[in-house]
């Protein structure tokens, strides 16, 4: 069979959609498989890269490839309902066929934070690239590379939160890992922390040495905790976070993502908060 993208960058490759757990009320995990097996071996993504998926005949959306790259023959993606396609992908069930290109972007700095522990900070749907890279660093292979792994998720509630095996069971039981989980109120269920993330995370005072902090959230929960890291010791090299920018070509050629001389798609979605605040003000 013949890859269908011929290394055209902009073409889809036609994929399976082979099972879908649901993660919350208005989250779910979809586990994608290329049709083509050759499609399956050339596609290599980096933690933080994205994807553009699409139903046909509806239209496609930017979506944040959850899965490790150290995990091998599918791609898993966690969509939230917020509006047209997105509704249409949670209508879909398994067995549908979808349409996936990418990868694209540059993913987070994996040979930079080598040697460095790393501190990660996630609130509700924005743990799904985080995911990606915290699969990577606890991979076998990938262990020796990176030091100590905090992470610490907040959800608005015990039904918000995405990715329960991973927190609760998986990462858990890792060496040298530590994970912190917090909601937004009290609930009668709920033995565990209690408060937002940024007012927990000056609780927990990680110590800033040798460390790199990675965060993805809502803007708000984001603007709070790049405030907190720095006050906590982080400098802005040390501080790196995902933005979210509308895409449509996805490979810097359309101008949709840009902001100022700097192309989302091209130059993000990951960026330090050296570089953020090298952008134009109203970023
Ligand atoms: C780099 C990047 C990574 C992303 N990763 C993920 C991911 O892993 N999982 C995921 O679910 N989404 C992710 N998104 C967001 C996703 O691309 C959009 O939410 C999606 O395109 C919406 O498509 P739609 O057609 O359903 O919504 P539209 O019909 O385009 O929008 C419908 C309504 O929802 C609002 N809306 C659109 N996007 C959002 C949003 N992100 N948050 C709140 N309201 C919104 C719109 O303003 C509009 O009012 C990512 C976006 C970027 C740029
Ligand atoms: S999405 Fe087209 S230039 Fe970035």
């Amino acid at each position: 069979m013949t890859d269908l993208t011929g290394g055209n960058p902009l073409l889809p490759n036609i994929a399976t959609i082979a099972s879908i757990r649901r993660e919350t009320g208005d989250v779910k995990t979809f586990q994608v498989v290329f049709d083509d097996p050759l499609a399956v071996q050339s596609f290599a993504h980096k933690p933080g890269q994205v994807a553009l998926i699409s139903v046909f005949g509806e239209g496609e959306a930017t979506i944040s490839i959850t899965s490790s790259p150290t995990v091998k023959g599918f791609l898993e993606f966690s969509i939230k309902k917020v509006g047209r396609l997105t509704s249409v992908l949670h209508e879909i069930e398994a067995g549908a066929k979808v349409a996936v290109r990418g990868p694209y972007g540059n993913g987070f700095p994996l040979d930079e934070m080598k040697g460095k522990n790393l501190l990660f900070v996630g609130g509700g749907i924005g743990l799904a690239p985080l995911r990606s890279l915290i699969d990577y660093v606890l991979a076998e292979e990938n262990r020796s590379d990176y030091g100590n792994v905090e992470i610490l998720y907040g959800a608005r509630s015990m039904a918000d939160i995405c990715f329960k095996e991973d927190l609760f069971n998986k990462w858990t039981a890792c060496k040298d890992t530590r994970v912190y989980t917090t909601i937004d109120r009290e609930e009668p269920e709920w033995s565990g922390h209690v408060g937002f993330v940024p007012a927990y995370l000056e609780e927990i005072k990680p110590v800033s040495n040798n460390k790199v902090a990675i965060t993805c959230g809502p803007p708000v929960m984001i603007k709070f905790i790049l405030m907190s890291l720095q006050r906590l010791g982080f400098t802005e090299e040390r501080i790196i976070t995902t933005l979210e920018m509308k895409m449509k070509c996805g490979i810097g050629k359309c101008g949709r993502c840009n902001i100022g001389s700097k192309y989302v798609c091209l130059d993000g979605p990951v960026f330090t908060l050296k570089q953020l605040k090298e952008l134009p003000p109203e970023f």
